[in-house]
């Protein structure tokens, strides 16, 4: 294929090669005369110029050599350059909250779970939510050893050298335990901010969030130290010694150790924190940098503990978030995108306009009933207002979230025609149905619509499914399109390089080495594990965390499939049970009767036999905590399509599975156990029960089965004690409980 020569090419008369070459000496020689000599050769603008084409060559041509390239992040995908950091402790986030009733449904929350009456004391901080990029400070021996961005959470990104420039990061500590780990969020001020853009840095940054960002992820430190970036600690990881017994103290030990620190207030009661909430929005404007609402955290660090956390968020902590800015701006159309499963999702193509400092052209539309104006429920939403192309609507951004339609301004209406959304799929032309109850039209085209197929690979080579370095979301979408090459399933990356015969290697921006390169990428994710490869199938309801837990309770690939496929014919039962009862629930209420849901149910259940072990499989599945009827039912929908199910097989062939980690918790007394509560504990409540549990590596149902290890059994335990007597099932008390749950 002939080389295709872009518009930036030749500027110089050079060959690309040579160019380049040429711009990085002169990249190399300033370097070292900034840093080493303090003597610097040419001016920032000059420098960032030389840098900024550079970039646009490597870009352009991927076969140029670049190690050590002083390009540093522009024009270059960083996060796969950057050594990766597993962290000692995983970087959660937080669960947000808007309204005051969120703050005070938080309270009564860590309340129950910790068996506190109402009048009983509690203790939170509440200080600001810095908006910037989180930062895990790694110190041994009073020593910065390793610094690393947040990255997936479990895994970051090394940006030690990076925060080395820092000034408001201490390189040495006195006094501090053997290993500490601080973390915190990295960010730059409103003027600082305002100076960068202004001097004209490689790139103009939308607000200083992404300033902070684009600078500490920089590959050259150099280019970092030149960024004035700033450093708040809020809380730490591991720690090889206590800091203190409370949140606030323990930020106190940090400020006292050289940290900046955002100074929580400590508030016991709702008013006092949703004072504290309303001073500092008050303050915002005044405060010169950007805060995106405050934290509330429990005080006391035992009750932390014991509180623990969700999936991804601790249970002791709150963000209430500051309401969201709103902008006005014309809406110029409206798309229909095609997703992962078949969504048809609208999509509204808007006229640019700043929103929160940052300039916003598209934002969701939701689905046809938001756009219809009506709820999923047919009540009405904006007072029954739809949305048109060519309307004026009001569009807003909370957090990190994708930009919303709130309203639309009908006295600025034009358009007399109200928005036909499609009934057939605008990718493939298959037909585009709703199923009762779901509120998403849907293509039924499968895996024979091209968006869809596009998008399930696109999800394939996410980064928490299999991460092929070099393979992305465009480089999918462009090697499907590719006739020769033809990656039309995530089985066929794993031929591509059987099949290739050189054609990878002769694509525009490709190369003989880049293209041996991704093959030994491909080559490595042959072997992965369990988790992520179910998480990978992108099957609808089944996301990282309910991968995460199928793959733990089933162990390996073969168990779970025989399972989903022992599941699939009862799964099917359930389904027509369920719609035979929505019917026999609408034919009731027409007639004025009532409805005798239990005997339809029990009717189509009993129908005709199942096949053996097929029921059993079905309520094992739906009785893992934390995945349901929904989810199993997808999940044996997949399962059971033929054109699904021959991907599926057809990419196993190509794979080693590794079987789910044995939970780390191997040496608890009740790891691996599958144990069922009921009844009344006295003294932990039900939540913190079931966590406690799951954090010694038992697996929690909800309902008593063959499968199930151990009831504990509080005062009024009923048909579940019963049940638990006719399987032989172990029966404990709370006490024995306890005991256990000790670890
Ligand atoms: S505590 C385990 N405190 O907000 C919880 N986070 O939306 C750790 N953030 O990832 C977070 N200011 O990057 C905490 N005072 C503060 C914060 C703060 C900003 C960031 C942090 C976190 C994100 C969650």
């Amino acid at each position: 294929m002939a080389e295709r020569r872009t518009a930036s090419d030749g500027m110089s008369g050079l060959e690309p090669a040579a160019e380049a070459a040429a711009l990085r000496a002169e990249l190399d020689a300033a370097n070292l005369a900034y840093h080493r000599d303090d003597a610097p050769l040419m001016d920032d603008a000059a420098y960032d110029a030389r840098k900024r084409r550079l970039a646009e060559l490597e870009a352009a041509h991927p076969d140029l050599p670049r190690e050590d390239s002083p390009t540093g992040q522009v024009g270059a995908a960083p996060s796969e350059k950057f050594a990766k950091v597993r962290h000692a402790q995983r970087m959660l986030s937080l669960e947000n909250a808007f309204a005051p009733e969120d703050v005070a449904e938080f309270l009564s929350r860590i309340r129950s779970f910790l068996n506190l009456g109402p009048d009983a004391p509690l203790a939170l901080t509440a200080e600001p939510k810095i908006d910037g990029l989180s930062l895990s400070l790694r110190y041994e021996g009073g020593r910065l050893v390793q610094a690393a961005t947040r990255g997936d959470g479990t895994t970051g990104e090394n940006v030690t050298a990076n925060a080395l420039t820092i000034k408001d990061i201490p390189q040495r500590l006195d006094g501090a335990p053997e290993v500490l780990e601080v973390r915190g969020e990295v960010y730059m001020s409103h003027a600082d901010f305002a100076a960068l853009n202004a001097e004209g840095a490689e790139r103009v940054f939308a607000n200083p969030r992404n300033a902070a960002a684009g600078s500490l992820r920089q590959l050259d430190p150099a280019v970092t130290a030149r960024r004035p970036l700033r450093f708040f600690a809020y809380g730490w990881g591991e720690v090889s010694a206590p800091l203190a017994d409370t949140q606030s103290g323990a930020i106190a030990r940090l400020a006292a150790l050289g940290f900046p620190t955002t100074a929580p207030r400590l508030c016991h009661t709702l008013d006092e924190l949703l004072g504290f909430w309303a001073e500092t929005e008050q303050a915002r404007a005044t405060l010169g940098f950007d805060i995106d609402g405050v934290v509330y955290k429990v005080d006391d660090l035992g009750l932390q503990q014991r509180l623990g956390f969700r999936a991804t968020t601790p249970r002791w902590a709150l963000a209430h978030k500051f309401p969201a800015e709103l902008a006005w701006t014309r809406l110029a159309g409206i798309d229909i995108q095609v997703g992962r499963t078949g969504a048809l999702s609208p999509v509204a193509r808007l006229d640019p306009v700043t929103v929160g400092g940052v300039v916003v052209s598209n934002a969701t539309l939701h689905n046809e009933d938001y756009i219809a104006g009506r709820d999923s429920r047919g009540a009405p939403i904006r007072d029954g207002r739809d949305i048109r192309a060519g309307d004026w609507v009001q569009v807003y951004r909370a957090g990190d979230v994708i930009p919303k339609v709130a309203d639309v301004d009908l006295t600025r209406r034009t358009n007399p025609e109200p928005f036909a959304f499609p009934e057939t799929c605008p990718d493939c032309g298959s037909d585009a149905i709703r199923e009762p109850g779901d509120s998403v039209r849907r293509c039924t085209g499968g895996l024979g619509c091209p968006a869809q197929a596009i998008e399930k690979l696109r999800h394939f080579v996410s980064r928490a499914a299999f991460d092929i370095e070099g393979l992305g979301a465009k480089q999918v979408e462009a090697f499907y399109a590719d006739p020769e090459l033809a990656v039309r399933e995530p089985a066929d990356i794993f031929t591509l390089a059987a099949r290739d015969e050189g054609r990878l290697a002769a694509r525009d921006g490709w190369g003989p080495r880049s293209a041996e390169n991704l093959f030994a990428a491909i080559e490595a994710r042959r072997h992965v594990p369990l988790a992520r490869l179910i998480f990978a199938l992108g099957i609808r309801h089944v996301g990282e965390v309910a991968a995460g837990t199928l793959a733990r309770h089933y162990g390996t690939w073969d168990a779970f499939r025989d399972a989903v496929d022992a599941a699939a014919p009862a799964a099917a039962r359930h389904r027509a049970a369920e719609e035979a009862v929505a019917a026999e629930r609408a034919a009731a209420q027409a007639e004025g009767r009532r409805a005798a849901l239990a005997a339809v149910r029990k009717a189509v259940w009993d129908a005709a036999p199942l096949p053996d072990g097929a029921q059993a499989a079905w309520s094992e599945l739906v009785g893992i905590d934390g995945f349901g009827a929904v989810a199993a039912e997808a999940l044996t929908a997949a399962f059971s399509a033929p054109a699904e199910r021959g991907a599926i097989d057809r990419l196993l062939a190509h794979l080693t599975v590794e079987p789910a980690a044995a939970p780390q918790t191997a040496g608890s007394a009740i790891a691996g156990l599958t144990v069922v509560f009921t009844g009344t504990l006295e003294r932990m409540t039900r939540a913190e029960a079931k966590a406690r549990a799951e954090a010694l590596g038992a697996k929690v149902a909800g309902s008593v089965s063959s499968k199930t290890d151990l009831l504990v059994a509080g005062p009024g335990a009923g048909s579940k004690a019963t049940r638990a007597a006719e399987l032989g099932v172990r029966v404990i008390d709370e006490d024995e409980w306890l005991a256990l749950a000790q670890g």
